[in-house]
C-alpha cells in the first residue's frame, strides 16, 4: 500500500489532526472520507483499553478495517498498559505513527526501539500530571512528543492552560540538545488556543470536539493550518 508521507514537512508547518474519537462510529468510513476531503493529511485514532484510562474504545482491528478506507496518515494514540504486547498488531493494522504513554509502560525506550524497529514513527506521550523529567532519557529516541492538555479517557473536556509552559519547556529542551521530535497536542485543542500551542512550539494539533462541532470542517482545517 503506498501511503501519502508528508511527514518531511517543514518544523514551520502546523499540522492539524483529528481526533476520530468525535466521529459517529456508527458511519465510520463515510467519516474517515468526509476528514480527507476536508483536507486533512492526518487521522488521530484513539485507542483506550478501560484500564490505563476509564474508557474504551477501539483496537487494531477496527484500524485494520478502515485503512484500506484512507490515504491518509493513521496517527494511532495508544492509551492502553503494556502497549509492547500489542505494538505489533497495530503495526499490521497499517499503523503510521504509534505513540505509547510513558506511565503505561516500565519499558519506554524498549517500546520506542520495538516501534521504531517496525519502520514507523514512534510517539511517547505524558499525561498533564506527568513531569518532563520522565521521559527525559527517551527524547533522543522520539519521533513524536504527544502532550495531552487533558487527562486522556474523553473528548470534550476543558484544556489545561498549564500544557502552552510544558510545551515551551519541551521546544527549549529539544533546541538545547538538537533534538529532532515534533511536538503535538492533545486535548480541548480549539481555534482560540492553536495560536498559543504553535508559538509554545506545538507542530502537531490533535483536535476532536472542536473541529467535529464546527459549522464548517474544511474551513476549521484551513484556518488552523495556517495559524503562526
Ligand atoms: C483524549 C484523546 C483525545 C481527544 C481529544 O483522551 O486522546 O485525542 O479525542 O478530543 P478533544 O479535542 O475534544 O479534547
Ligand atoms: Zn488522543
Amino acid at each position: 500500500m503506498t501511503r501519502i508521507n508528508l511527514y518531511k514537512e517543514k518544523m514551520k508547518d502546523v499540522v492539524f489532526s483529528p481526533s476520530f474519537l468525535s466521529a459517529d462510529f456508527s458511519r465510520a468510513e463515510d467519516e474517515l472520507v468526509k476528514i480527507e476531503r476536508d483536507g486533512c493529511r492526518y487521522v488521530h485514532l484513539d485507542v483506550m483499553d478501560g484500564d490505563f484510562v476509564p474508557n474504551i474504545t477501539f483496537g487494531a482491528q477496527f484500524i485494520k478495517a478502515i485503512r484500506p478506507k484512507s490515504r491518509m496518515i493513521f496517527d494511532v494514540h495508544l492509551m492502553i498498559n503494556n502497549p509492547e504486547k500489542h505494538i505489533e498488531s497495530f503495526f499490521n493494522a497499517g499503523s503510521d505513527i504509534i505513540t505509547i504513554h510513558a506511565e503505561a509502560t516500565k519499558h519506554v525506550n524498549n517500546c520506542l526501539q520495538i516501534i521504531k524497529g517496525k519502520n514507523v514513527k514512534c510517539g511517547v506521550s505524558i499525561n498533564p500530571g506527568t513531569a518532563l523529567s520522565q521521559i527525559e532519557e527517551v527524547l533522543y529516541l522520539a519521533d513524536i512528543v504527544l502532550v495531552m492538555s487533558v487527562n486522556p479517557g474523553f473528548g470534550g473536556q476543558k484544556f489545561i492552560e498549564s500544557s502552552i509552559d510544558k510545551i515551551s519547556r519541551l521546544s527549549q529542551m529539544r533546541q538545547r540538545n538538537g533534538y529532532g521530535f515534533k511536538i503535538s497536542v492533545d486535548g480541548g485543542v480549539n481555534l482560540e488556543n492553536a495560536h498559543l500551542l504553535k508559538k509554545a512550539g506545538a507542530d502537531i494539533l490533535v483536535s476532536g470536539s472542536a473541529y467535529f462541532k464546527s459549522d464548517n470542517r474544511k474551513d476549521f482545517v484551513r484556518e488552523i493550518e495556517r495559524i503562526q
